[in-house]
Order: structure tokens, then sequence, then C-alpha cells
């Protein structure tokens, strides 16, 4: 245990403001939603504040029914934690031991490696094709002593993903004694038409659990909120070993309501894909190679891509060193609100010396 390390977030504005003395520092380093948190959720946690006093709902019924409903599943079929990691983590905990492994792709997902190496089971990765899973080369690896496969599907830093028939090729040939995570949490944001919706595949695959999460398209990281949807066998065992009280007051009352803001996901979406075009022609214009993004974020090739976070920095703005993901000459960058697009760009250029 004193040998893991730690997951490394993403710089927050205020650490970087005081260490430059700097004021309006942007942040795209850690996917969020630029617009801000659903004005609807907000105005509902002000709401709860009174509340604060009572222990929250254990078993989050009421959020539970609503997810449920809008999924056209039964209850039973929902689990929620604190942000999908917190299930990532359970289903480590759940199913890898000592002995045991877990199987995903390179450059996915950083905390896949942390839970299964915090349940001391081995990790094993297989190479990309084109920066995208290859889902072919993950069903090879497995064998009898691979109890989870994790698929993120858009890959956080990549932003790519697997299609349709890989998927259900790699469905097809699971074993029984594997569990198969697919963890959408930027599903709301592809574009791909052959992009598969992993809940459809609920029904016929008992060891299959779709993750999906607030803190991305709904604008509310800060509360920690993610769910799962599964086989009510999976469910009960994830309840069986979370914390009594996962989920708090404040969450479950603005979840309640952000749920039902679709204005906020619209313009995010406007937002998001408004982004996209004007970093990607930013990019061509500047000669950066990137990687297409499913997602709202963008790897970005930069040469070293820890000195040109520090550049960046220095500029006051923050992405994310990719060296951590094994791509140490890429950067992620989040697609943010016009101006944040403007003020990273201009900042790109002078930090790699492009200017024409
Ligand atoms: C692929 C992927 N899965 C899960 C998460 C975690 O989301 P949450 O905030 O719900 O824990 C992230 C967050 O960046 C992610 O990129």
């Amino acid at each position: 245990m004193a040998a893991l390390k730690p997951y490394e977030p993403g710089k927050p504005i205020e650490e970087v403001e005081r260490e430059l003395g700097i004021s309006n520092a942007v942040k795209l380093a850690s996917n969020e939603n630029p617009l801000g948190p659903s004005p609807k959720a907000a105005a509902a946690l002000r709401g709860a504040v009174d509340e604060l006093n009572r222990y929250p709902d254990g078993g989050s019924v009421m959020l539970t029914r609503k997810i449920a409903q809008r999924h056209g599943v039964s209850p039973q079929h929902i689990f929620l934690g604190c942000g999908s990691v917190e299930i990532i983590n359970l289903l480590a905990y759940l199913f890898i031991r000592p002995g045991f492994n877990s199987v995903t792709s390179e450059h996915a997902f950083a905390i896949y490696e942390l839970a299964t190496a915090a349940s001391g089971g081995e990790i094993r990765t297989t190479p990309m094709k084109d920066y995208t899973f290859d889902l072919d080369a993950i069903g090879g690896a497995v064998d009898e002593r691979t109890r989870v496969v994790w698929l993120a599907n858009p890959n956080n830093p990549t932003g790519t993903i697997y299609r349709r028939e890989a998927w259900e090729r790699l469905l097809a040939r699971m074993p029984d004694h594997v569990v198969i995570v697919a963890d959408e949490a930027y599903f709301e944001f592809v574009r791909d038409p052959g992009y598969p919706n992993a809940l459809n595949y609920l029904e016929a695959q008992p060891r299959l659990i779709v993750l999906r999460t607030f803190s991305k398209i709904f604008g509310l990281a800060g509360l920690r909120v993610g769910y799962g949807v599964a086989h009510p066998e999976m469910v009960n065992l994830l309840n069986n070993v979370r914390q009594p009280f996962n989920i708090n007051l404040l969450a479950q009352a603005a979840v309640m309501a952000g749920l039902d803001d679709d204005e906020h996901v619209r313009r995010t979406l406007e937002v998001n894909a408004q982004g996209i075009e004007y970093l990607e022609r930013e990019f061509k214009r500047l000669g950066i190679q990137f990687v297409p993004t499913q997602g709202n974020f963008f790897l970005v090739e930069v040469g070293d891509g820890v000195k040109v976070f520090n550049a960046l920095l220095r500029q006051g703005v923050i992405v994310r060193p990719m060296h951590g993901y094994r791509f140490p000459r890429h950067v992620r960058i989040s697609v943010g609100l016009p101006e944040e697009n403007r003020k990273l760009i201009a900042a790109l250029e002078s930090v790699l010396g492009k200017r024409p």
C-alpha cells in the first residue's frame, strides 16, 4: 500500500493564482462544464441548506427512482456513487484480489489501474490502435484469472470511442467470470453514429455495468455524483459494500433538479461543439497535432508536455500534462468558453513560438 501512487488531479484555479500572483487564470484541465452548474441544480441546493442538520436519505430513493425512470429500468438496476470513481473503486474492491487481474487499454482513464492496484491485483494493458481502445486485443488478454475489463467510451484522455461492431465482438467472447465495466462519463457529448449505447446491452449481459456521471454535461463535478446501471444482483453487491450515506443531502437535492435541466444540457452541447470547431481550426492553423475528440477535451501533441504545461501556467492557462498517461509529448486541454479558448490559443501560440 505504501508504494501506491495517488491520483493526481488538475491544479485548482486558486492554487495557480496564489502561486503566480495572478487573478484571472483559466482552468481547462479537468474536463469540467465551462458554463458552470445547472442553474436549476444550484437553486435546489440552496433550498436544501436548511436541512443540513439531517442525515441524507441513505438509499437516495427519490433520485434512484428518477434516474431509473429516465432509462426505463427498475430502481433495482441503479447504483449511486460518490462520483463514478467511487463505483470503480468499489468494483475493484468487490471483484479483484491478489492473484487476479483486470484488463484495459494502455492510456486508459487512470483510476482503473489505481483501483486494481489498491485491491492487490495486476492490471493488464493492451496497445491502442490510432489512439483508440483495441477491443480485439483486450479480449485476447482476458484469461481465467481476469475478473474485470475496464472500458472507457469515450476514453479520457484520448477522446476516442470504440464502435458498435468491435463492442459486440468483445461481448460475444467474454467468459462468464468477467465483469465488464462500460464507463460512459462523456456519453452525452458523442456525435459519432457508430457509438454503441451500452445500456442497450444490459438485458443480455448480467455482468455488464454501465457508468454515467453528473460531473460532465450536468456541470456538477463538485457535488460528486455518478451512477451505475446494472443487473440487480450486481447493484446489491455494490450496496453491500458502500458506506451508508455516500450521496450527501445537498447532492441529492441538486441532482434531482439538475436532471430536468434540458436547457443547460442543450447550451453545454452547443458551447462544446462551437469550441471543438474553433480549437480544431486553430490547432490546424498552428500546425499542432491533435486527436479528433468525441468528448469535451483534446489530446494535443506539443513536444515536451510538462514544459508546455508549465509555460502555459505562467500565462494563466491551466491544462493537464499527460506523462502520467504515458503521453510525455502531449497535454490534455478541456474545451472552454469562447473567451477561454481564445486565451488558450494565444498562450499556445506564444509558448510554441508559432506566431506568423
Ligand atoms: C473516463 C472517466 N470516467 C470517470 C470519471 C470520473 O467521473 P466522476 O466525477 O463521476 O467521478 C472521469 C472524470 O474525469 C472520466 O474521465
